[in-house]
């Protein structure tokens, strides 16, 4: 049995492009046996057809506060319903029930509710970065509204950035957690998880630097999902990107600051997770002038990098959890075994970089997760979000067997020392 089936959901649909996608939502709740009602917004239907979401979900589309049938929908809505999801969420939609206001159907629905509230939003990336918009999405997640992505990506008319909306099977997959522990799973609460990401880029010159071709996706994936299931989080980071709305964002740039700002967070971190990828060389002595053609070809010379994990791992306080990433090119096994030997880490995440759909930039990934204890996992292609929840999975499984027996050795040892006093 699924974690919606027969549950009620209300399925909001707002006025952006990423409103087809809701169509999908819609299908795999009814897949997994929910009954799902549609409340659309005005806006939400110049992208999608009413037509399409009478045809797949359990009872007719909703737009009007005024219904012929029920005077009070907006009521009988929020308090009859299991969950109320919102995909698309608008920068509207948002604003509007951060504030309280109630301007249609949907917004009208969501302050009537006290069910859990799941808001995915989706917007251009200078929306989403927007004061005001991050101001009500911290308001709403303090008030313990579910916020699901966005994720990074291509957005409408071509660009790229934050905001595009999570896949449908991160969205299902979300609410099916809120429905089963009457919140999204809340198994990192408490923990706090540091978490690094991007690549480090190491100066030449002011204008030039070392860099690589990491895009901090997967990181931005862990945070989201460790902030997802109650973390506290901290993202040290080199990407100009915000975090989830609840993390601490350190911004960085070279190696020697991600060094020093994810050595301090780790100090107090339960789980630390360096998805970054850090450079291994840098240039010895950077100019303090931008290099002239005229004057040649420049030698560069290179030292190495602090390496951040091993330093991690030489330093690990007890009951931390180290989790190292190891990009690869060939033999990703036996290379990424090699790492976690030789960093003291407990898990090395190993992914083929030249492999098809995985690795850098790319939405997807597929990794090889070595525990320390010998354990080998494969997971199989997906998407970077489901790639993170896969490892935090075994994380969360490690730790908390870990404490279980922790717990009955001492238990064990007390009934000896109580046997022995007697
Ligand atoms: O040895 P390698 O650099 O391939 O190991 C990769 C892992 O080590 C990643 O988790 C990366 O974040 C980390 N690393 C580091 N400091 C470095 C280089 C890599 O922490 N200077």
């Amino acid at each position: 049995m699924t974690a919606f089936a027969g549950k009620r959901i209300v399925l909001g649909v707002s006025g952006g492009i990423a409103a087809y996608k809701a169509v999908e939502v819609c299908r795999r709740l009814m897949d997994g046996g929910a009954h799902v009602i549609p409340v659309l917004t005005r806006g939400a239907t110049r992208f999608v057809g009413r037509t399409t979401f009478d045809a797949l979900a359990s009872e007719p589309v909703r737009m009007s506060l005024f219904d012929e049938d029920d005077p009070i929908p907006h009521t009988t809505l929020g308090q009859t319903a299991d969950c109320v999801l919102v995909a698309p969420a608008t920068a509207r939609v948002i604003g509007a029930y951060a504030a309280g206001i109630s301007s249609d159907l949907l917004t009208a629905t969501l302050i009537a509710t006290r069910a859990p509230v799941v808001i995915c939003p989706a917007m251009h990336t200078e929306m989403w970065e927007h004061p005001a918009v991050i101001d009500n999405i911290a308001k709403l997640a303090e008030r313990g509204v579910h916020i699901v992505g966005p994720e990074s990506g291509r957005l409408a008319g071509g660009d790229e950035g934050a905001g595009r909306l999570c896949s449908p099977a991160d969205i299902a997959a979300a609410v099916g957690r809120v429905l089963d522990s009457g919140g999204l799973r809340a198994d990192m609460a408490g923990l706090s998880v540091v978490v690094t990401a991007g690549g480090t880029r190491e100066p030449i010159d002011p204008v030039r630097y070392i860099g690589n071709r990491s895009s901090g996706k997967q990181g931005y994936a862990f945070a989201e999902e460790a902030a997802d299931r109650g973390a506290d989080v901290t993202i040290v980071t080199t990407v100009d990107r915000p975090g989830p709305a609840s993390a601490t964002v350190v911004k960085v740039d070279t190696a020697e600051e991600m060094a020093a700002a994810t050595v301090k967070a780790a100090k107090q971190a339960d789980v630390v997770i360096m998805a970054a990828a850090v450079a291994d060389f840098r240039p010895i002595d950077p100019v303090g002038v931008k290099l002239k053609k005229r004057d040649g070809v420049p030698a560069i010379e290179l030292e190495t990098t602090p390496d951040i994990l091993a330093t991690l791992g030489a330093a690990k306080p007890h009951g931390q959890t180290l989790v190292g990433f190891a990009a690869e090119t060939c033999d990703v096994a036996g290379n990424a075994a090699a790492k976690l030997r030789g960093k003291g880490a407990d898990y090395i995440v190993a992914n083929d970089v030249t492999a098809e759909n995985a690795g850098f930039a790319y939405d997807t990934n597929e990794v090889l997760v070595l525990a320390s204890d010998g354990r080998v996992h494969p997971v199989g292609l997906r998407s970077k979000r489901q790639v993170a929840q896969a490892v935090l999975d075994l994380v969360v499984g490690d730790r908390h067997s870990q404490a279980q027996s922790a717990t009955q050795v001492a238990d064990g040892t007390s009934r000896a020392d109580n046997q022995e006093n007697q």
